[in-house]
């Protein structure tokens, strides 16, 4: 059944002001529904059937909504904190209208791909521990990462606290000698030669608190720099720069609808 709801409440809703405002706009025949000024701020209203106007202006009414952040290192993925910048601090006030919140957590120093949303179900069915849906890391790991690790991460490392990780699927995709800086000789360790550093792809199905850092631990590497790329079906878009953030497109929506039941158990 089509929602029905106050026409004060549909614009206080869609941040066109506090209800006594929309009560003054209403009074001075601001608002119209099909074409009729309102007379009464408490009309029942059924925003898929009716078009309601303010100053001529088509309103345009939803309650849910989905936004891509590229999130960037030194914000935390949080709703609000007494100390710290989060997540909802970058987005534009009326953006921030329908309480949108971060889907998971990414660290303060990752950056990368973060859905913020206000659909609590489908927030839900993605963090599901039970639904195993895929995020793929991309980072720079200070160390060789070889096919030992590769074979070690697929059949599950052990954690600094004894749990054993699910199947994750590692991939090298480049290896660089940093060149040592000038006037360095050897390491604390006596190693004359470079640090390797090398940037890999991993992706997990489960979320663990600091899951990729505490793999590459678990193997003697260390992760310098970790970058989300994706979450289920959904892609970080490359044109997002970091900070940035946008709408879904439907199709992302929907894909991401679709996935949510068909994680792998
Ligand atoms: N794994 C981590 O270690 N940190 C993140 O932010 C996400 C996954």
């Amino acid at each position: 059944m089509a929602e029905k709801l106050r026409i004060d409440k549909l614009l206080a809703h869609m941040g066109f002001g506090t209800r006594s405002e929309i009560k003054r706009a209403v009074k001075q025949g601001k608002v119209a529904v099909d074409g009729k000024v309102v007379k009464d701020s408490g009309l029942i209203v059924t925003p898929d059937e009716h078009t309601v106007t303010y100053d001529g202006e088509t309103v345009v009414y939803r309650d849910v909504i989905y936004l891509m952040l590229n999130k960037p290192q030194g914000v935390i993925s949080a709703t609000e904190d007494g100390r710290e910048r989060t997540v909802i601090d970058l987005l534009a006030p009326e953006d921030r209208l329908l309480n949108p919140f971060p889907v998971g957590r990414l660290d303060k120093d990752t950056v990368g791909l973060l859905l913020l949303t206000n659909d609590g179900g489908l927030a839900h069915e993605l963090l599901s521990p039970r639904k195993h849906v895929d995020k793929t890391y991309e980072a720079l790991v200070l160390g060789n990462v070889n096919e030992d690790d590769v074979k070690a991460f697929q059949e599950g490392v052990t954690l600094d606290d004894g749990y054993v990780t699910l199947p994750a699927e590692l991939q090298v995709l480049n290896r660089s000698l940093s060149p040592r800086p000038e006037g360095s000789t050897a390491d604390s360790s006596g190693d004359q030669s470079s640090p390797v550093h090398s940037l890999i792809r991993l992706t997990i199905r489960e979320g663990k608190f600091h899951q990729v850092k505490r793999m590459f631990e678990a193997v003697g590497k260390k992760v310098l720099t970790l970058k989300r790329v994706s979450m289920g079906t959904l892609m970080l878009d490359e044109y997002l720069p970091e900070g940035h953030y946008r709408e879904l497109s439907g199709d992302e929506v929907e894909q991401l609808k679709a996935h949510r039941g068909s994680g792998k158990k």
